[in-house]
């Protein structure tokens, strides 16, 4: 067991962040193509965050003792980066629990509003991977992919990005916008899959990488 609380945080801590960046992602190709098909997809990944999430806080209440010795309350929140993780997981609770036809119709106007926490959740997990990792590697990548996330969501840049697409304007300007985005969120996903691959893979077996 010692292994595998060793190595969950690394591996459902990434996951849970790739889930949550691919579901951030839906909204913005939107915009960018027109798309409409994909959509279905922020839901089934905001559900599949959700549990995932909900697995790591299960693991670290129960199995990381030996790097947090205490009380499972020290175990989900004796420090403010544990705290952080713990608040985006249960800041996620209301999110699923809404994301469904019945709970939309039943909240009406405010179903929206409670959707908006995704965004409480966006800050709150940036929070919880700056205390941990500073200004350094997984701090810095979830940066780089929130950042043209972050940009497409700013309502004139949005609302310009909508009318210059049906009108068909802009083409050139559109494109190289495109490129930047894609690279600058390449240049943090790209990393977060490869060191999810190799924790995950070495987790999979019972050989953490312990650093
Ligand atoms: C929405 C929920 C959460 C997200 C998106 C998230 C995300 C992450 C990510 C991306 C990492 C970096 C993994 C790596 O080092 O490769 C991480 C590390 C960590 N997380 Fe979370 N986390 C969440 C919830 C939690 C919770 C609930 C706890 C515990 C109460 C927790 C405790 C930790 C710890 C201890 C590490 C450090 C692991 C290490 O590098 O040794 N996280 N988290």
């Amino acid at each position: 067991m010692a292994n595998v609380s060793a190595s969950v945080a690394d591996v459902l801590g990434t996951s849970t962040f790739l889930i949550f960046v691919m579901m951030l992602v839906v909204t913005p190709v939107r915009t960018i193509t027109g798309w409409r098909w994909h959509l279905i997809l922020r839901r089934d990944y905001g559900i599949a965050m959700f549990f995932t999430a909900a697995t790591d806080i299960t693991l670290a209440a129960t199995t990381t003792g030996d790097t947090f010795p205490g009380s499972v309350l020290t175990r989900v929140g004796g420090h403010t980066f544990l705290l952080a993780g713990t608040l985006s997981t249960l800041l996620l609770v209301p999110l699923v629990i809404t994301a469904n036809r019945p709970a939309q119709q039943w909240l009406g106007r405010h179903w929206k509003s409670v959707q908006r926490l995704t965004y409480v959740v966006w800050g709150t997990v940036l929070i919880h991977l700056f205390l941990l990792f500073g200004l350094t590697t997984i701090f810095l990548f979830a940066l780089a992919v929130s950042a043209p996330l972050a940009f497409m969501r700013i309502p004139p840049v949005r609302r310009w990005w909508d009318s210059a697409r049906r009108a068909g304007r802009h083409r050139a300007l559109r494109a190289v916008c495109t490129v930047v985005m894609v690279a600058v969120f390449a240049a943090g996903f790209v990393p977060l899959v490869q060191e999810l691959a190799a924790k995950g893979s070495a987790a999979f077996v019972q050989q953490p990488v312990l650093d």
